[in-house]
């Protein structure tokens, strides 16, 4: 076990826990980097790329996970929980990637999967085997189908990734079985939470990785853990109207809590502070907070703010809203504009316009980057890159996508290895040139590696470099709870934070047109994510604001050092 040789931040004020504040970077393994040349990412990859996230500034990175695993759903379909899928490399890569990190001053955090295994786990493997009546049934969610020869699902539960939530399953002699529950692919029976040896288990799997020296987990479907007793019917319409909601009696039921204190416990047995962040989709973010209670989970993702539209009125309520429900429970905020399953966010904010959406992608990050609480970056993000949208029918693995009555499955789109260097495809990713990789990379993608942006100070990268740099060293930026915001007018989201040793000013515009702003208690610009903000001459038609007139870019966002 090793621990991360820097602990302290470069900031002059007493440092909060390290989760607090930090900037946390999601490495998804099968498209970071490819060491061995097989066309897929691997952990000698992100080894040998730990540098490149060191220099980047975040402080900690989250691996999606490396398990053994059949891949039906990305490796969230575990195998075996503590071992590598030879795919990715072995547990001692993970050792030894975890003592690199550690040696470079980054924490590692990984994923556990505990709402649903793979129907290639032993113990699923056992209770088919054992038929109906065997123990290890208990460990599922095993039911009769209903209907004379329970030909019909035992309840209308629709899977997440398409189609219903429950396969039948043939008895050892053959003959039609019970059914099976599994909120996502048919590959990912889900775990019976009453079933304390399912419990033990998992405290188990994240006392062996914490005994390799991990310093926290991503909690996959934090909030799908206990379901209703009785797993009730909801009846199809109303299913669908709550399924947008969340409100559904196997999503963010309150028997969840009772398993992230006892988590915690495993937590804090361990030196260091080791931390969990929840995955948890809730209808509000009261009910998001309720996992980040004291002696619960250490964070949350804030979806809220993922999923907000590029408007100053809409995300200053987010913030503030965010901010509350955190505050009243005593936990930081998080916030996050990317991950693997969602359309990345320079496309997201487009409007089909590329141009635009990498404009508002950087002022976004600005943001993020500046508000109180610990971000989390996607691979990728720091480049600018776009969803991949036109990928071939043929080369997509997103199971939703393979289900014949799936959703959109369009989560490939986000997850096209990254761009390293050179001109050629795997620009890097793998370590020949014309080498495979396990989804096709665009050509326009030579333009965006890591190489190509790399001391170009109008790249997306050194805005990113230069923006981590700024959070690191600013007295005002990372931890805190509160920000005092500020009327600049229509369109602008601007709000000071405050240190004992100096305070930052925040603007953003999300207008599509520069506006005019009273720039006088604005102080000296520290970066900008678009041209710096120029000065309108006083009594110019333009200066709405009248006094020293200050013209914020259109879709952009600067930092100041507030007088
Ligand atoms: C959330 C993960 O982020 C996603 O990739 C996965 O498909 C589902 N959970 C099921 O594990």
């Amino acid at each position: 076990m090793t621990a991360p040789t820097t602990t302290a931040p470069a900031r002059g004020r007493t440092h909060p826990g390290w989760w607090q504040e930090a900037v946390i970077y999601q490495v998804y393994p099968r498209s970071f980097a490819d060491a061995d040349g097989d066309g897929c990412g691997d952990l000698a990859g992100i080894r040998s790329r730990l540098g490149y996230l060191r220099d980047l500034g975040v402080d900690a990175l989250w691996i999606s996970p490396f398990y053994t695993s059949p891949q039906a759903d990305g490796g969230y379909d575990v195998a075996d929980y503590r071992a590598v899928d030879p795919v990715y490399g072995s547990v001692a890569d993970a050792d030894g990637l975890i003592a690199d990190a550690h040696a470079l001053g980054l924490r590692v955090v990984v994923d556990v999967v505990p709402n649903h295994c793979s129907d290639q786990h032993p113990w699923f493997h056992q209770a088919l085997r054992e038929g109906p009546g065997s123990p290890l049934r208990e460990r599922f969610h095993f039911r009769p189908g209903r209907g004379a020869d329970g030909t019909e699902p035992p309840n209308d539960w629709i899977s997440l990734f398409g189609g219903p939530a429950w396969t039948r399953t043939t008895d050892p002699d053959g003959t039609p079985g019970e059914w099976y529950l599994h909120l996502f692919a048919p590959q990912q029976p889900d775990l019976n939470w009453d079933s304390p040896a399912v419990q033990d288990e998992f405290r188990s799997i994240l006392r062996f990785w914490l005994d390799l020296g991990v310093d926290g987990f991503r909690v996959d479907v934090a909030h799908g853990l206990v379901k209703a007793p009785g797993l009730p019917d909801l009846g199809h319409c109303e299913q669908l109207a709550l399924l947008a909601e969340k409100r559904v009696p196997y999503f963010d039921q309150d028997g969840v809590h009772e398993i992230y204190r006892s988590w915690r416990t495993v937590l804090e047995e361990y030196p260091g502070q080791r931390i969990a962040v929840a995955e948890a989709w809730t209808d509000t973010l009261d009910r998001t907070a309720r996992y980040v209670r004291p002696g619960e989970l250490h964070q949350a993702f804030n979806f809220k703010f993922l999923n907000a539209s590029w408007d100053a009125d809409q995300l200053r309520e987010l913030v503030a809203l965010s901010l509350d429900a955190m505050r009243a429970v005593d936990a930081p905020t998080t916030w996050t504009l990317s991950n693997h399953d969602v359309v990345r966010h320079a496309t997201r904010y487009a409007d089909g316009d590329p141009a635009r959406g990498v404009r508002r992608a950087r002022a976004a990050a600005l943001l993020m980057l500046a508000l109180p609480g610990s971000a989390y970056l996607y691979q990728g993000e720091e480049l600018g890159l776009p969803e991949v949208t036109d990928l071939p029918d043929e080369v997509r693995q997103d199971p939703s996508f393979l289900r014949p009555d799936g959703g959109n499955g369009l989560r490939d789109g986000c997850r096209v290895p990254l761009p390293w260097s050179g001109a050629e495809a795997p620009y890097g990713f793998g370590p020949v040139p014309g080498g495979p990789a396990w989804l096709p990379q665009p050509a326009a993608w030579a333009g965006l590696s890591v190489e190509a942006q790399a001391g170009d100070p109008r790249s997306v990268l050194e805005l990113y470099r230069s923006a981590l740099r700024v959070r690191r060293s600013h007295p005002a930026l990372g931890a805190g709870r509160a920000v005092e915001w500020l009327d600049l007018g229509p369109g602008v989201l601007a709000f000071r934070r405050e240190s004992p040793e100096g305070a930052l000013i925040c603007t953003v515009n999300t207008a599509g047109h520069p506006l005019p702003v009273d720039g006088s208690a604005l102080g000296s610009l520290l970066l900008s994510s678009a041209e710096p903000p120029s000065s309108i001459a006083a009594g110019n038609a333009g200066n709405a604001a009248g006094g020293a007139g200050i013209l914020l870019p259109a879709d952009s966002t600067a930092w100041w050092q507030a007088p």
